[in-house]
């Protein structure tokens, strides 16, 4: 179990001060300008060195996303972009950041947009995130009056600035892209890649676009030294994570642990364990609703990485682990996930616009079990005719929980068939 002493976020509960004064006595903003001194090309050395993957989703090495950033600028200025978009189902981890330790990711924010030539940098933040608006704001306030955002922050000799930006409350817009454009004043429609956001992102200019985590990490990271957060996980799946917990555990919750923690061990000793006891767990979705979900024997030898999970043809995604046991109907759930995604489908691409509407409807009928049991493998193949044709990832989030469901639920799906038990889906 991780200990106290290297968590980085000590205040994700909101327990003590969330102020400057508050992060300060807890270490943050501690020796930035030293931290900046050493250079844009050994930070992001030492964040290669660190191993730390991106922590909205994809797992993208964070060193070496920033390396793409052109070394000179040709006269267009670059960008930092955080997502704090988070609306994955079950995700809720980047919202306690910013609303119980905002400086953490401010002061990552102004050596991120260091260590890639970017001297300002904009919080996109989900529409439906208010609190969590005005605590960063604040924050943000209160950073520049101590004179660590604005020229020559944190006596840096970088002049840097910060921007929040609210959004309206899609999800498409967290897709990075989709949230350029949003920011931009256009709808959030994803682009076509490449070219990738480094070489043509925000307004045309070189771009990264990081989670909240991925960069309220930083600081500390640099402050610590590669090697401590290497320490953590297993080799590639280097450091501490935070795991948002939720469903049929005893106390759900956020928690910072090393990443390849155990799933049993994760769940005994922060969440008083499943619900019922360990027999009654059914099925887990290890890192929000995108990725395929996994029965309760696979789940219970689980390894909590990006490489553990995806040799059981699942992810980690946002480390949102959905637990559901006996009681849960699962076909009901992943029913609910497609609805989901149809909704948020932009509708630009058409395996995504019509595939997502598609595969609800099936969903439907499945729960139902008004189909036939053909129509079990029809669905499968219309999931792998999504899958990988679209624009944006949205498509393969729709078609990997049915996925994972006919994969591991096929016996459950042909049981309604046959018995017509008339659960409405509303
Ligand atoms: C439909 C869709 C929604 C997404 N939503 C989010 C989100 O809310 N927050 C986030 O950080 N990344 C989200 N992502 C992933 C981003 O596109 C991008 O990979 C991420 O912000 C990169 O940051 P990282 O490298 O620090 O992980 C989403 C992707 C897709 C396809
Ligand atoms: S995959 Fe779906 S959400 Fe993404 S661009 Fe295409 S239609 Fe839009």
């Amino acid at each position: 179990m991780l200990q106290d002493k290297d968590r980085i976020f000590t205040n994700i509960y909101g327990l003590k001060e969330r102020t400057l004064a508050g992060a300060r006595a807890r270490g943050h903003w501690d020796g930035t300008a030293d931290i900046i001194k050493r250079g844009r090309d050994k930070i992001v050395e030492e964040m290669k060195a660190s191993g730390l993957r991106g922590r909205g989703g994809a797992g993208f090495p964070t060193g070496l996303k920033w390396s793409f950033m052109p070394k000179e600028s040709d006269g267009r200025p670059a960008y930092l972009v955080v997502n704090a978009d988070e609306s994955e189902p079950g995700t809720c981890k980047d919202r306690e950041i910013m609303r119980n330790d905002p400086h953490t990711l401010i002061e990552g924010c102004l050596i991120a947009s260091f260590a890639m030539g970017a001297h300002e940098a904009y919080i996109y933040i989900r529409g439906e995130f208010i609190r969590e608006r005005e605590a960063l704001q604040a924050a943000i306030d209160e950073a520049y009056d101590a004179g660590l955002l604005g020229k020559n922050a944190a006596g840096s000799g970088w002049d840097f600035d910060l921007f929040v930006h609210h959004g309206a409350g899609a999800y498409i817009c967290g897709e990075e892209t989709a949230l350029l454009e949003s920011l931009e004043g256009k709808k959030g429609m994803p682009r076509m890649k490449p070219p990738f956001p480094a070489g043509a992102g925000l307004y045309g200019c070189p771009t990264t676009v990081n989670n909240v985590e991925s960069i309220a990490v930083v600081p500390t990271i640099l402050r610590r030294g590669a090697d401590w957060f290497a320490s953590f996980g297993r080799p590639n799946n280097a450091g501490t994570k935070l795991f948002a917990i939720s469903g049929h555990v005893n106390r759900p919750c956020v928690v910072e642990e090393s990443m390849s923690i155990p799933f049993q061990e994760l769940i005994d000793k922060h969440c008083g364990g499943i619900r019922g006891g360990w027999d009654n767990l059914k099925a887990v979705i290890p890192g929000g609703s995108s990725v395929p979900l996994l029965p309760a024997d696979i789940a219970r030898e689980a390894i909590m990485d990006f490489d553990w999970l995806r040799e059981q043809r699942s992810g980690l995604g946002t480390a949102a682990i959905i637990v559901m046991d006996q009681s849960t109907d699962v076909v009901k759930a992943i029913w609910r996930l497609s609805k989901f995604y149809k909704h948020e489908s932009c509708g630009q691409c058409t395996p995504c616009r019509e595939g997502t509407g598609w595969m609800m409807r099936v969903m439907d009928r499945l729960v139902r079990g008004e189909a036939e049991v053909e129509e079990i493998d029809m669905l499968l193949d219309v999931t792998k005719q999504v899958e990988g044709h679209t624009i944006c990832a949205l498509g393969d989030a729709a078609a990997w929980p049915i996925q994972g469901l006919i994969r591991h639920f096929r016996d459950e799906i042909e049981y309604r068939i046959r018995n017509k038990p008339g659960i409405a889906a509303e």
